[in-house]
């Protein structure tokens, strides 16, 4: 169907400014936070899901391919068009009505394009608290299609651990309503998973219930200098032995990650004074406990202290600060590094025994063939995952960065895969710029079903930049 009939066919379905086809305004929508860069037919952005149904039927009769797009905050570049200009971005942004809060329950159900910093402030209100944080501010429809993890996963786990029901709207239209929000149901096949990280292939998710939990009355924080990823690896068992589930977040950034917040956010004080150590561990103890009942700090200090007499317990520097400001560098390091040249981001996982060696093999087979490229990691240790970002000065490098990115992809993915027993994406999910390793590593019988699954719930194709099947 040609360009302008396609476009008079989704005026006719929505309101006035809903259909936007102006090339400057598509610009947002087309590229992804990091990857991703594409070219929209036109974008549309439904406020109910009744819009969302309709607008589906009308692709699928027509097979007009649509990818559905939250907050566009994804990092493996799944929530942006194809550079055909041929796809639909189906913008959730308007689909933002429903936010409400069952104390009892201790739910949140909110439409798919409501963000999770709308989510936090609504649950403030209870005392409640998201399980899952991180630095970007997705829709919670995104972050089911994309099984966000976060820095809290450590202690709440990822969104499908934590996902209670969904609504979700096929190919053809047909919503699935999957809200009932039990705690308990084991009635056989889970059908609220087919929608969980698989990037919008199966269906669009238009509403969630997820499970809360109660607010932390306090929560300390502060940074620990260590001298090795040995020594980093030590103190989490330490820590988790002494203070089992008080201890919330892990999170360990390596010296040449840490630089470049302070280079490009001079506002962030920097505890270390610029003598950076191997490693800068931000570690946080919360409880619902209140100060008064419970000393929180101490508890953090007599275990830092303890691990302090260890003779090889690798702890350098111990610098207490507020969480707002030290969880401010932290979340500063992903922006930072892209400011540094270019990047080349990983995101992979593997037992948490064998990250130190996994990340010191890494580093050396990056030093050994690729000189000119620096080497920066930083992630959450405590869940085994390490994103590492390797970062060059496109004026100093021998080859394109298209090259170059073939040439370390397959080396690296292979070391965290196959000689480490990791994953290749393990929080960020997969999306086009993931495609290739996911059809290398998937098993075939897996892919298999996602076809046969793809075959009935998307028969004409339509839906999302990624291929499971
Ligand atoms: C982080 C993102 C990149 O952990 O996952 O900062
Ligand atoms: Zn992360």
């Amino acid at each position: 169907m040609p360009r302008e009939d396609v476009l008079a066919s989704l005026r006719a379905l929505l309101d006035g400014d809903a259909v936007v086809v102006e090339r400057h305004e598509l610009e947002r929508y087309e590229k992804g936070w990091r990857y991703g860069r594409g070219k929209a037919l036109a974008v549309v952005r439904p406020s109910s899901t009744e819009e969302v149904a309709r607008l589906l039927r009308l692709a699928s009769s027509i097979g007009l391919r649509v990818v559905a797009q939250g907050a566009n905050t994804g990092l493996v570049g799944a929530s942006t068009p194809d550079g055909s200009g041929e796809m639909l971005v189906l913008s959730l942004e308007r689909l933002s009505r429903t936010l409400e809060v069952d104390p009892v329950e201790r739910t949140v159900t909110a439409d798919g394009g409501v963000l999770l910093s709308r989510i936090d402030a609504a649950l403030a209100e209870h005392g409640l608290l998201f399980p899952i944080d991180l630095g970007a501010d997705p829709s919670i429809g995104g972050m089911v299609a994309t099984n966000t993890g976060g820095t809290r996963l450590l202690r709440y786990g990822d969104v499908r651990q934590n996902l209670l029901g969904l609504e979700a709207v096929l190919a053809d239209g047909t919503v699935l309503d999957l809200t009932r929000p039990l705690r308990k149901n084991n009635t056989g096949f889970d059908a609220r998973q087919l929608f969980v990280g698989t990037s919008g292939v199966f269906g669009v998710v238009t509403k969630v219930v997820m499970r809360v939990v109660p607010r932390p009355a306090q929560r300390v924080t502060a940074f620990v200098g260590l001298s090795s990823g040995a020594a980093v690896l030590g103190l989490l068992v330490h820590l988790e032995t002494r203070l089992g589930e008080l201890l919330t977040a892990f999170e360990a950034i390596g010296a040449a990650a840490l630089a470049p917040v302070f280079r490009h956010q001079p506002r962030l004080r920097d505890p270390f004074g610029g003598r950076h150590p191997a490693y800068a561990v931000l570690v946080e103890l919360s409880s619902t406990l209140g100060a008064d009942r419970l000393a929180l700090d101490d508890l953090l200090e007599s275990a830092l202290a303890e691990r302090l007499d260890v003779a090889d317990g690798g702890i350098t520097d111990v610098f207490p600060g507020k969480p707002s400001e030290l969880w401010a560098i932290r979340h500063g390091v992903s922006e930072s590094l892209r400011q540094e040249g270019e990047t080349l981001a990983f995101d992979v996982s593997v037992p948490r025994s064998s990250l130190a060696a996994f990340v010191d093999a890494a580093r050396e087979a990056v030093a050994a063939g690729w000189p000119f490229v620096r080497f920066c990691d930083y992630g959450h240790w405590g869940d085994g995952g390490v994103h590492v970002n390797l970062v060059w000065n496109p004026a100093e490098a021998p080859r394109p960065a298209a090259d170059l990115k073939a040439e370390l992809q397959p080396r690296l993915y292979d070391l965290a895969v196959v000689r480490f027993g990791g994953s290749y994406s393990a929080e960020h999910g997969v999306g086009p710029h993931n495609q290739a390793f996911y059809d290398l590593y998937t098993p075939e019988l897996v892919r298999e079903v996602c076809r046969l699954l793809k075959g009935r719930l998307d028969p004409a194709g339509i839906l999302g930049t990624v291929r499971l099947g």
